[in-house]
């Protein structure tokens, strides 16, 4: 699909942080929330109407991954499947959770290659490092941090990953700031993610837990884009996109107190979000 800029949320204002909420209590609602997924294991693939791993990921694909993994997973599209991965390439996942994007990126690159995952609720990376090791990934490390600030040297990574994560950086411009420094010239993202279509009921938009869910954190196609070029990137482009029908953004508010608000009962949640896949180069001339 072509660039397509002409629409954004009907104020042309992106969805604020919620208004009574600092950036550390953002972050803090986001480690908290998926800190309890790592725990509980409770994934969109155990049955949730907003998302299923068979609808994101083809069944044989599914078949070739850990459990644990799988258990965990809480994406909104499948990044590697456009990041055009070969053997002996370097691959960083921002926001790797259980390991599932990353595990498959580590099939895809070969024992010659490598692949880092960065997250910062450390109960991920525990257990995605725990399934690392039972499941036999040598070429996979987990590392704990943010993708703010990646602890990788510059110009490490023939790709960035990332699956349903950047939406909920308080900072993404210094998300996609972070990728340039990582990659090496010629580099490339591949990322599914979360954008905002049209502005989102203010009871949704000043939600913390629905800013943990993937949901008010989003910002509009204009702003997402205007990002990765910010950053330096070129070649910017929407691979393709799935519009979110009523019952699938209420699927993703589920969660919070909001899937029960009388002031949100009759509200139309359709066409208000959508899930990207886009993929962006840094120039092959241009250093860190
Ligand atoms: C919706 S889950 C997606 C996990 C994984 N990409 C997947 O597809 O299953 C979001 C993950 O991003 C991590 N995360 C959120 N904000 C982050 C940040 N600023 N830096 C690093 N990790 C972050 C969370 O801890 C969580 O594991």
């Amino acid at each position: 699909m072509k660039r397509n800029r002409t629409e954004k949320p009907k104020s042309g204002k992106a969805s604020g942080s919620p208004s009574h909420a600092s950036e550390e209590e953002i972050r803090r609602a986001v480690r908290n929330r998926y800190a309890k997924l790592a725990q509980s294991g409770q994934s969109c693939c155990d049955g949730n109407a907003s998302c299923s791993c068979g609808s994101i990921y083809p069944q044989a694909t599914i078949s070739t991954l850990p459990d644990d993994a799988i258990a965990v997973s809480a994406g909104c599209g499948n990044p590697t499947a456009i990041a055009s991965l070969r053997p002996g390439m370097t691959v960083v996942d921002f926001g790797s959770g259980g390991g599932i994007d990353a595990f498959l990126a580590a099939k895809k690159v070969g024992p010659e290659g490598r692949v880092y995952g960065i997250d910062a609720t450390h109960e991920m990376v525990l257990r995605a490092r725990r399934t690392a090791n039972e499941s036999g990934f040598e070429n996979v490390e987990f590392r704990l941090g943010e993708i703010e600030h990646v602890p990788l040297d510059a110009e490490v990574a023939d790709v960035v990953i990332s699956n349903c994560v950047i939406n909920l950086s308080p900072d993404k411009k210094q998300v996609f700031r972070e990728a340039f420094r990582i990659l090496k010239p010629g580099g490339r993202i591949a990322v599914s993610d979360i954008v905002l279509l049209n502005e989102l009921p203010d009871e949704i938009r000043k939600d913390l837990a629905a800013w943990s869910g993937c949901v008010s954190g989003a910002v509009s196609e204009e702003e997402y884009l205007g990002a990765i070029e910010g950053a330096g990137f070129e070649k910017v482009k929407v691979e393709d996109r799935f519009v979110y029908r009523h019952e699938q953004l209420s699927g993703y508010l589920k969660e919070t107190d909001l899937s029960e608000d009388p002031r949100l009962k009759g509200v139309d949640l359709s066409q208000l979000v959508a899930s990207y896949r886009i993929t962006a180069m840094k120039p092959a001339g241009r250093k860190t």
